[in-house]
């Protein structure tokens, strides 16, 4: 008699989890097995994401990386100039998600309708000799502009905002939510990611570690000595001795104006910005398609100290922020820092309200 066969079909499909089906028919009296094996793959959804000022430094190369992720279905391209270019050229691209440019302020309301996340890299980026804070006149009302079209368009969005200030940004973005009735603390983020990426890179060069498997929390805020490196905290734990761990910390605090001299004149990061916004956008989204464990720091409402508005390492989840980790146990030496911090932190949070409060 001839040996039972079995079929194997194997049935891919994008999916969660994996499932097995198996059944047993009987053919020519012979019988037979069939195995159906539904096998996941990573995880997707269809999110539409749209990107405000899409054509600037970080823009375009923040857009390349979000068209590059299966996460993304639609990817909407806003800006004030270039977004037919920028997406036709993107929409070249062998990826599912659908690329649609959008510009000037007529276009920006379609631009927003039905977005998921919408991330906010608009504004002009500092030249050698300014501070996050000489940003001010011109980006507060390119951002107040922006979030107001949010808040009447895509008001459940997740808001993720990389223009500067961010220490005013994000109270400028909470007070235009309020006004509309529509602010949720949980769904606005002041991206403070690349502090955080670039105190890896940092302590791993130093140390000689993988960079990929360092982590390191950065807490505060976005701008010189608001930006707090907590190397206590570090995974793997490190230790460095006093004078290298006060050059260490500075050198994060003003790894922005390193990049902004090296440049001479022309921007602000923006390679290392699109990393890092893409890596926060991603981390948003794995948690709102429910994966557990998604930690991220970020400048956020917050109760953790008198500050309004604080960055720490948050939980995420499906609506956005669902647990404030806080800042943790700290060594006397950033215990200083976050207390040299306050000050400069709670002026720019009131500089951000009373700009809202009297605008027109
Ligand atoms: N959060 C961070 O860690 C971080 C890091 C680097 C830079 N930044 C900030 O990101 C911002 C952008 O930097 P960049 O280097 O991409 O600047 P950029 O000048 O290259 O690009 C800015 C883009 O915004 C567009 N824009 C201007 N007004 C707009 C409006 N009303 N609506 C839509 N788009 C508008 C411009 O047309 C331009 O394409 C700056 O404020 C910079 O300081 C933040």
């Amino acid at each position: 008699m001839r040996s039972n066969v079995i079929y194997r079909i194997f049935i891919f499909i994008r999916l969660f989890s994996t499932c097995r089906l198996q059944c047993f028919y009987v053919c020519r009296g012979q019988p037979y097995e069939i195995v159906c094996e539904i096998v996941s793959s990573p995880p997707q959804n269809n999110a539409k994401v749209a990107v405000l000022g899409a054509s600037g430094g970080i823009g375009q190369p923040l857009s390349l990386l979000l068209k590059n992720s299966p996460l993304v279905g639609e990817l909407s391209l806003f800006d004030i100039a270039h977004t037919p270019g920028v997406a036709a050229d993107l929409s070249h691209i062998e990826t599912r998600a659908h690329v649609t440019g959008y510009m000037g302020p007529d276009q920006l309301d379609a631009a927003l309708k039905g977005c998921n996340v919408v991330v906010i890299p608009a504004g002009v980026p500092r030249k050698p000799g300014m501070t996050r804070d000489d940003l001010f006149n011109t980006n507060a009302t390119i951002v107040a502009t922006l979030a107001d079209a949010v808040a009447r368009n895509c008001p459940e969005a997740m808001i993720c905002i990389i223009a500067n200030p961010v220490n005013s940004t994000i109270p400028i973005t909470s007070e235009v939510m309020k006004k509309y009735g529509v602010y949720n603390p949980n769904r606005v983020f002041g991206v403070t990611t690349l502090d955080i990426v670039r105190a890896n890179a940092f302590v791993a060069e130093l140390k000689g570690l993988d960079p990929a498997r360092v982590n390191v929390p950065v807490i505060g805020g976005h701008a010189g000595k608001t930006i707090i490196p907590l190397i206590s905290q570090a995974t793997p734990k490190v230790e460095f001795p006093a004078d290298q761990l006060s050059a260490l910390t500075a050198r994060i605090q003003d790894a922005g104006t390193e990049v902004v001299k090296a440049k001479a004149g022309a921007g602000s990061a923006t390679l290392s910005m699109a990393y890092a916004g893409a890596r926060f956008t991603f981390s948003v989204l794995d948690a709102m398609n429910g994966k557990d464990g998604v930690v991220e720091c970020a400048y956020v409402r917050s109760e953790e100290t008198e500050c309004k508005y604080f960055s720490t390492p948050l939980l995420l989840g499906k609506h956005g922020i669902e647990k404030n980790l806080g800042l943790g146990k700290l060594s006397a030496f950033e215990e200083n820092l976050v207390a040299d911090a306050i000050g400069e932190l709670k002026g720019s949070i009131k500089k951000g309200e009373d700009f809202v409060a009297n605008m027109k």
